[in-house]
């Protein structure tokens, strides 16, 4: 094959990457080219988790090994056990040198009391920007900047809908190099090569998930303790769509926790708490989408774990509403 991996376009005779044998030959071709671009040289890459920087750190673990630095920044806005697998795959058993950074109160005390969705998407954004920058700073020696680029970001930043650098903003002086081993693969591309590298499935197959995280599904103000309700109950509905196999058949699946509470009885005693919302949706671009009709059993079982297993819950809701009107994110 050999195809120019930098270029912007696909080449039209590209082979689609849909087996092993393809994907392993799509690996052996990017070990090789990535040795060839970064040499001796050291490269740094921010590692969400998500399946698209999952797969170039494997990638570039593969390649080049300890010159790459994987730095993995919890914004505390994660979903429940995130962190504690991205170290787990990539620091004990990949062997990658991997920063962790806590910055969990930084981006909460900085959201606190801010209610709007852009000024928080804005804060949250913003924060990762300087937190990246200051693991950077601290590194010294960097030459590269590797990222998770895949060919619909390329597209849809031609065509204006998005700037596509996941850590674009970084300050001039600290001019890296890209490093887009999969900047020219589709998703489906990317999950075949992520399982050929040894990815678990559960990074693989993961559903879509925003950059600023639970943050846009804690509605308004951000919480600790409202935020802990989203985490927990999407933790529960997370479970039990895998454990009916519901995992692999809607797109994307969540909570939502909204900033009022109702009237409710616990035990005998009044209670007055939060709602938890559940968002399940099928689409096939997200510029519309179908609410996934649920079995109503399921749905009951769904009310029944969330109000008695998540503090401060004591009523669930069910959104059955499409994309338009509604959006997927609440916010
Ligand atoms: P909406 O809510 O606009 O969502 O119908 C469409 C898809 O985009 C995801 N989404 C985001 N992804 N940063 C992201 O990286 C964001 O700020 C953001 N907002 C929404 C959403 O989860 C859905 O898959």
């Amino acid at each position: 094959m050999n195809y120019d991996y930098n270029s912007n376009v696909r080449p039209e005779e590209m082979k689609r990457i849909t087996t092993p044998a393809l994907a392993a030959e799509f690996i052996d071709e990017q070990i090789a080219a990535l040795r060839a671009q970064i040499g001796d040289k050291k490269v740094l890459l921010a590692l969400s988790g998500g399946v698209d920087s999952s797969v170039v750190a494997a990638l570039l673990i593969k390649a080049v090994g300890k010159q790459l630095t994987c730095v993995h920044v919890n914004h505390g806005l994660l979903r429940k056990g995130e962190p504690e697998q991205v170290i787990s795959v990539f620091r004990d058993q990949m062997k990658a040198n991997l920063v962790y950074v806590d910055a969990v109160d930084r981006f909460l005390d900085k959201l606190a009391g801010v209610a709007e969705p852009e000024q928080k998407r804005h804060i949250i954004g913003a924060e990762f920007i300087r937190v990246f920058e200051e693991e950077a700073r601290k590194l010294k020696d960097i030459s590269f900047l590797a990222q998770g680029t895949i060919y619909p970001d390329i597209l849809e930043s031609k065509v204006g809908v998005k700037a596509h650098h996941n850590v674009g903003g970084l300050p001039e002086d600290l001019n890296f190099e890209l490093v887009e081993p999969v900047r020219l693969l589709y998703k489906d591309e990317v999950r075949v090569v992520g399982k050929a590298l040894g990815l678990p499935d559960s990074m693989v197959f993961r559903q879509p998930f925003p950059g600023p995280g639970l943050g846009v599904r804690c509605v308004g103000a951000i919480t600790r303790e409202r935020l802990e309700a989203v985490r927990e109950s999407d933790a529960i509905l997370r479970d039990e769509f895998y454990k009916h196999g519901l995992d692999e058949k809607v797109w994307q699946y969540f909570t939502v926790v909204p900033d009022f509470k109702t009237t409710g009885i616990t035990d005998g005693k009044r209670t007055y708490a939060w709602p938890v919302v559940i968002r399940a949706i099928n689409t096939v671009d997200a510029v519309t989408a179908e609410p996934y009709e649920l079995n109503f059993a399921f749905v009951q079982k769904l009310v029944a774990r969330i109000t008695s297993e998540v503090p401060g819950v004591n009523r669930v809701l069910w959104d059955v509403t499409p994309k338009p009107s509604a959006t997927i994110e609440w916010e």
